[in-house]
This record gives C-alpha cells, structure tokens and sequence, in this order.
C-alpha cells in the first residue's frame, strides 16, 4: 500500500539550505535579511504552484506557431502582516496577475493567541487558489485563524507557505485543517516558553522592518 502523501513539504535544496543559514544569523541586517527572505520566498512558490491548473493557448513564435500554455486558475497571495509582506513581491513577480489579499494577526505576547487586526475579504468572488505568506508557523495559531478566514470567504484550496516551522505549529496546522498542503524551508524542533521557534530566527517582523528597538 502506497503512503498517503504528507501533508508538509520540506524543499530541499542547497540554496534554500545557503539563504536560510544567512536568514538566521543574527549579524544579518535588515536589509540582506529582506533579501534573503525574497529569495526563500521564490524558492518556496516554485515548489507550491507545481500542481497548477493550466489551459492550452495556440501562440505564434517568430518563426511558427505553437501550442502553449498558461495558467488558468485565480490565485490570490495573502501575506499575514506584518511579517508576511516581505514575501509578496517575489511571489507577485512569478504571479503577476494573482490577487492580494492582506490579513493583519498579531500574536499577544501575554497569551501567544493570534489577534485578528485588518482584513477586507469582498463577500463572494473567492479565488481558486490562496497561497498564505508568512516566514514563521511557531505555535499554528496564526495560521490557523488565517486557514479559517479564507475557509469562511470560500477559497476550494489553500496552500500555506512559511519560512521557519516548528514541528507543534506544523501539527496544529494539520490537526485543524488537514485538507491545507503546508510548504516550508526547514522545520525547527522546539518552541522556547515565549513560544519562539527555536533555533528560528528570532522575530521576522521586527528583522524585516528594523523594529527590534
Ligand atoms: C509572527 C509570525 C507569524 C506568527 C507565528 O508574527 O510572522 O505571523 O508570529 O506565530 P504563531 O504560529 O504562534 O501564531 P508576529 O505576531 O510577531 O507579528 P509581526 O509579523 O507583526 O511581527
């Protein structure tokens, strides 16, 4: 009996491995760390957008005509702010017709529970496809309140791209949403009692916005 695919898709590759290392280095500086995140970012949507659906075109080269192909469903990115918005542009460079649509959750740093601050999803209409975008799935809570707006707005597939998992946010992703296909660089064992994944890279959203005071 054939295994049923997992779920969790770690890209392996030695420029991920090399982008990721510079990622974490707490010498990093904000703006080689937005560099690199874009870089991931590229990376990780060449991997998640594999499966999708396409429609034949005829097309003429210079030279003679041809059939090709272009892609045929709606896609809409939906980076979680803050963090998450450092991955939109390279992903928006290799869909640029896909939709944004920005949802703002922060975690309370009391509690760790994801706080739902921004989100203008137009009733009806959902996209075909909703890549969420953000560099970090610590505890899944963030996530998940995401998988469940887009779920409520009607979206038929979600995919889930982060940087950094830790094993319980992968788990929590899963156990709420099992149907969500979750795309990430690398998986880090342990969440500290702050809840940062660790070894991690520390807060994406302060190292990408120079905000760590
Ligand atoms: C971080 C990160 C995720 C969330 C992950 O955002 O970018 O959105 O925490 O944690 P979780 O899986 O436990 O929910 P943060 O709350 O630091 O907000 P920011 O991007 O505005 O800095």
């Amino acid at each position: 009996m054939t295994a049923p695919l997992s779920p969790v898709r770690i890209v392996d590759h030695p420029l991920v491995r090399h982008h990721l290392t510079e990622l974490r280095n707490e010498e990093t500086v904000p703006v080689a760390f937005r560099r690199h995140v874009r870089q991931l970012a590229s990376l990780l949507a060449y991997e998640a957008t594999q499966d999708l659906a396409e429609r034949p075109v005829e097309i003429n080269t210079p030279l003679t005509g041809m059939a090709g192909s272009v892609l045929s469903s709606t896609v809409g990115l939906v980076p979680i702010l803050r963090a998450g918005l450092g991955m939109v542009e390279p992903v928006l460079d290799l869909l640029p017709d896909a939709q944004v649509w920005h949802l703002g959750l922060y975690r309370d740093e009391e509690t760790a529970r994801p706080v739902r601050y921004y989100s203008k999803l137009p009733p009806g209409q959902p996209v075909d496809v909703a890549l969420i975008l953000d560099p970090m799935l610590a505890t899944g809570g963030s996530a998940n309140a995401a998988l469940a707006t887009l779920k409520a707005w009607g979206v038929p597939q979600v995919k889930l791209l982060a940087i950094i998992a830790a094993q319980a946010g992968i788990d929590a992703v899963i156990a709420a949403h099992p149907e969500t296909a979750v795309h990430v660089c690398a998986v880090d064992a342990e969440l500290n009692d702050r809840k940062f994944i660790v070894p991690g890279l520390g807060d994406a959203g302060d190292r990408t916005f120079n905000t760590l005071g």
